[in-house]
């Protein structure tokens, strides 16, 4: 029998690929959004792109009774991926209680509904921001790298996120965790019709990106070229969003057959690699023909230097690795923008 994930988040960025993904691996999929971030149409692209309907409940999961009435519902959950949060670092420090109160509560509702509910395990989105700046000799950065005090409310919920799930799993409940560390996720599916929409002024670099290469931005400001890097440029580990999704497959696929050796399990999702902001820059424009309108601009406050992952544990014990290339990410980043234009949205 087909099994039934309940995906929170499941219309946002990273949600609605895995739930391509989890589709085409053969799971029913529950989705459930607030559309706080979100469009219900995302569930009509995704449609288009597998040709199977996920159901889809508008729901907030800090409303522990809607809530239940999804699990009453669809008694054939049997795992569920968290993604469901609120996730501006700027938006965290004005203000923080929102992404307490959102992030925390959320959370605890889902643990405290599993066991009555008789679902078996959550896999989590956490972040590589949970280990701060690394030190150099913890570069590329293992799941053992100490944590390091968060930078914003948004990357303290993470970490506080992180040992809610430890403490509740370790108090004797019968359920199972997966914390997935995510490096930097860029790019869309490459049919263009579900990708990365962000609200407002993008803070990320890539919508940033491909929106002043369409002409809605006038100049991409690169934060910094003074950091102790080569070319003086950040460096970040950016992972293509579908080889993301997968990693959230073979997690799940982990907890259902009880694969797991921990009752809580951590890795990093990454490509192992690290690049440079002008390096991207200097991919997207050889991969995609344009040429970018950028600047060197000063430092932005909070940022880190340098971090990349050892993914070599998702490797071995997961059986999954990125397998897409930088420039397919970035080509198909392009790819969204252009039909974002095309279809009148932006
Ligand atoms: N950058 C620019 N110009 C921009 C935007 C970004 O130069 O207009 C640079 C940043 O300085 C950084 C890099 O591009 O060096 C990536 O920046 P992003 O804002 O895209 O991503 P961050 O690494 O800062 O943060 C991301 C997520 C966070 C998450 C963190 C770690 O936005 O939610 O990764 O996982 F916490």
């Amino acid at each position: 029998m087909k099994k039934t994930i309940l995906v929170t988040g499941g219309t946002g960025f990273i949600g609605s690929h895995t739930t391509v993904e989890l589709q085409n691996a053969g799971y029913n999929v529950v989705i459930i959004d607030n559309l706080s971030n979100s469009k219900a149409d995302v569930v009509d692209g995704i449609e288009k792109i597998t040709g199977i309907r996920p159901a889809f409940e508008q729901v907030d999961c800090c409303d522990l009774e809607a809530l239940e009435g999804v699990f009453n519902k669809y008694p054939e959950i049997t795992g569920i991926i968290h993604f469901a949060a609120s996730k501006a670092v700027g938006e965290s420090v004005q203000k923080p209680l929102k992404y307490y109160e959102n992030n925390l509560l959320s959370l605890i509702n889902l643990l405290k509904l599993m066991p009555k509910h008789d679902v078996k395990g959550i896999i989590f989105s956490s972040s590589c921001t949970v280990y701060g700046q690394p030190d150099p000799e913890n570069l590329p950065v293992t799941e053992q790298a100490p944590i390091k005090k968060a930078e914003s409310p948004y990357g303290n919920t993470k970490q506080i996120n992180e040992e809610i799930i430890q403490d509740f799993v370790h108090s004797g409940a019968n359920i199972s965790a997966i914390i997935l560390r995510y490096f930097n996720p860029i790019g869309s599916h490459p049919s263009g019709i579900i990708g990365e929409m962000p609200n407002g002024v993008p803070a990320n670099l890539i919508p940033y990106l491909t929106q002043t290469a369409i002409g809605i931005r006038p100049c991409l400001k690169v934060f910094g070229d003074d950091y102790d890097t080569p070319d003086g440029s950040c460096i970040r580990d950016y992972i293509y969003v579908l080889d993301l999704a997968k990693a959230h497959v073979a997690a799940m696929a982990r907890i259902v057959e009880g694969k797991n050796t921990d009752p809580v399990e951590i890795y990093n999702v990454g490509t192992g690699n690290g690049v440079s902001v002008l390096e991207l820059i200097h991919t997207f424009e050889k991969c995609t023909g344009v040429k970018l309108n950028y600047e060197i601009a000063p430092r932005r406050e909070g940022d880190i230097e340098k971090v990349w992952g050892n993914v070599d544990k998702a490797n071995k014990v997961l059986g999954w690795k990125a397998v897409h290339t930088l420039e397919e990410a970035l080509s198909s980043a392009w790819n969204w923008q252009q039909k974002l234009r095309e279809r009148g949205v932006m």
